[in-house]
């Protein structure tokens, strides 16, 4: 009787839990160019006494990921990774591989990315690790959001989404590099790339000059705040092969994720 109560009450305000919903991502589209709800955006404001100027990481490692830890990650994957179908219009043309992020393979390289991330974001973060396989897709998907091909900002937490990349092989244009804009940018074309879904045109427009490619040798690692910074992937020729950690604040708690300890003996507090 109770749960029928509350789901009468539920019907009943479904308008204005409409209207404060859409509300919630209005003002920080407005306001912030940001697509994250505005709700979350306070809670990390207040939480890390960082603003989304100094929260929009773009950063390229000095440090690479050897030959040999690349092969051997791959063979794991090849035996032991469940392999997930993944994209919006069609699951043909992208995969992920779920990796522990407290596997021995990448552990170390886990600890390392934390230490890029200040330690106003907790003294433990949440992470995850996916291995993505990208392939080539039939032009008439090339407008559509077939596997994140779109400009777009992660949109599903606040604004401190942190994620490391790390070149599974080398890459080249013609390999469809991941592409991005640093915040400065992200603001100055916010228009034209802020509509995901409906106004696809505008949204793959190239921005050439202004976007960057990651690009280069096999192991080469950046980091990127994906939560301010426009980014999309593009196109292969043929396949490509990344390996993307994620990190999110301490107060966002993930069940898909892991709590990892910071580890911040080498870390002054930035
Ligand atoms: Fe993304």
């Amino acid at each position: 009787m109770n749960s029928e109560n509350n789901l009468n009450n539920i019907k009943n305000h479904r308008p204005f839990i409409y209207f404060f919903s859409r509300l919630d991502y209005l003002l920080s589209r407005s306001f912030l160019c940001l697509l994250s709800r505005f709700s979350d955006n306070i809670i990390d404001f207040i939480r890390s006494s960082v603003n989304i100027k100094e929260a929009s990481l773009v950063k390229n490692l000095k440090f690479k990921l050897n030959k040999e830890k690349i092969n051997n990650l791959l063979d794991w994957a090849d035996e032991y990774g469940e392999r997930i179908p993944r994209g919006t219009v069609n699951k043909k043309y992208s995969s992920s591989i779920k990796i522990d992020p407290k596997n021995k393979l990448i552990y170390d390289l886990v600890i390392k990315g934390s230490r890029e991330i200040s330690l106003n974001y907790g003294k433990n973060l949440w992470v995850n690790a996916l291995l993505y396989d990208i392939e080539s897709i039939p032009s008439e998907y090339y407008s559509v959001d077939t596997y994140s091909n779109i400009w777009h900002q992660d949109s599903h937490d606040g604004y401190l989404v942190f994620k490391m990349f790390v070149l599974m092989q080398d890459v080249s244009e013609k390999d469809g590099p991941f592409i991005y804009l640093d915040r400065e940018n992200t603001i100055k074309y916010w228009r034209l790339a802020r509509d995901r879904n409906s106004d696809a045109f505008n949204s793959i427009h190239p921005l050439k000059g202004l976007s960057k490619s990651f690009t280069g040798s096999r192991g080469d690692i950046m980091m990127i705040n994906t939560a301010t910074c426009f980014h999309r992937d593009s196109v292969p020729k043929s396949s490509r092969k990344i390996l993307c950690i994620t990190y999110f604040p301490e107060w966002r708690k993930h069940s898909d994720c892991i709590k990892i300890k910071r580890d911040y003996i080498n870390q002054n507090k930035k």
